[in-house]
C-alpha cells in the first residue's frame, strides 16, 4: 500500500485543458526563444516583451478549464487514505481549480506577481505592464512569479524531503528535460519508493522509472487514481 504520494506535473497534464506544452510539435518553444521571455536576461533586455508572453498565457489559463486528470488528482487527493502532494512544474493553477490543496509550484505562478525590487509578491492582475508600481515599494519593477532559466526553483528543500519520504513517486505529463525536477525520480529511486510516469509517451528520464503507462493523461491518470483508492481503501 502507496501511503505517501509526491506526484511531479508538467505541461502535459494541462494540454488537454488546451494550455499549449513546450517541446512538443507547436509547443511555445517553438514559437518563442526562451531566452527572451523565460530568463533574468531575456526580462533585463525587453520587460515589455516578456510582460506580453505572460499577459498572453494567463488570459488562456484564466479561459481554460480544469481536466479530468487534474480532477482525478483531487480525488486522489480527498479518498486517499495517507498523504498526496503535488509538486507541479505548471504555473497555471488548474490542480487548484480542480479542487487540490496540496500543491506546490516549483516554477512559479502565473497569477502571482513579484517586484524585482523588493521581492513583494501579490496577486498579478491579469494584464502586467513595465510602468505597474509595486504596491509595497512602489518601484516600477514588477514581473510575473515565474522561476525563469538560470534562477533557483521554490521549495525545494521541502520538496527533497517530501520525495527521500515517499512510498510512490509518480511523474505525469512531463519531458524530463529539465532539472531539478527530472531528477527526482532518481532520488526517489534511492530512497525505495516505487516510480512510475504516467505520459503522452516515454520521456528523457523514462528508463529510471519502475513503471510507465502511456496515454493521454485524461485517460491514465483516472485510470491510476481508481486502482489507487481500490488498493487501499
Ligand atoms: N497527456 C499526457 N502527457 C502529455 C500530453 C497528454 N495529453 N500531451 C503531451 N504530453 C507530454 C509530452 O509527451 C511531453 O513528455 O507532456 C510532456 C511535456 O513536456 P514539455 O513540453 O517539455 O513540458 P514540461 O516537461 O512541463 O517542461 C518542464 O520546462 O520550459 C520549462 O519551466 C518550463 O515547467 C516547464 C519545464
Amino acid at each position: 500500500m502507496s501511503k505517501n504520494i509526491v506526484i511531479l506535473t508538467g505541461a502535459g497534464v494541462s494540454a488537454e485543458s488546451g494550455l499549449g506544452t513546450f517541446r512538443d510539435a507547436g509547443g511555445v518553444w517553438t514559437k518563442y526563444d526562451l531566452n527572451d521571455v523565460a530568463t533574468p536576461e531575456g526580462f533585463a533586455r525587453n520587460p515589455g516583451r516578456v510582460h506580453d508572453f505572460y499577459n498572453a498565457r494567463r488570459v488562456n489559463a484564466r479561459k481554460a478549464r480544469a481536466n479530468a486528470a487534474h480532477a482525478a488528482l483531487a480525488r486522489l487527493e480527498v479518498e486517499h487514505q495517507g498523504q498526496v502532494l503535488i509538486v507541479t512544474q505548471n504555473v497555471d493553477n488548474l490542480h487548484e481549480r480542480a479542487g487540490s490543496k496540496a500543491v506546490w509550484h516549483m516554477h512559479g505562478e502565473l497569477f502571482r506577481a513579484l517586484c524585482a525590487a523588493c521581492e513583494a509578491r501579490w496577486d498579478a492582475p491579469d494584464q502586467m505592464h513595465l510602468d505597474d508600481e509595486c504596491p509595497e515599494c512602489r518601484a516600477k519593477a514588477t514581473r510575473p512569479d515565474v522561476v525563469w532559466f538560470g534562477e533557483i526553483p521554490y521549495r525545494m528543500d521541502e520538496i527533497y524531503e517530501r520525495v527521500l519520504d515517499a512510498d510512490l513517486f509518480v511523474s505525469i505529463g512531463t519531458s524530463g528535460s529539465v532539472y531539478p525536477a527530472a531528477g527526482f525520480v532518481e532520488i526517489a529511486n534511492g530512497a525505495g519508493a516505487h516510480t512510475m510516469e504516467l505520459n503522452l509517451e516515454p520521456s528523457e528520464t523514462a528508463t529510471a522509472f519502475a513503471e510507465s503507462r502511456l496515454g493521454k493523461a485524461t485517460e491514465v491518470v483516472p485510470n491510476w487514481v481508481d486502482e489507487v483508492l481500490a488498493d487501499t481503501n
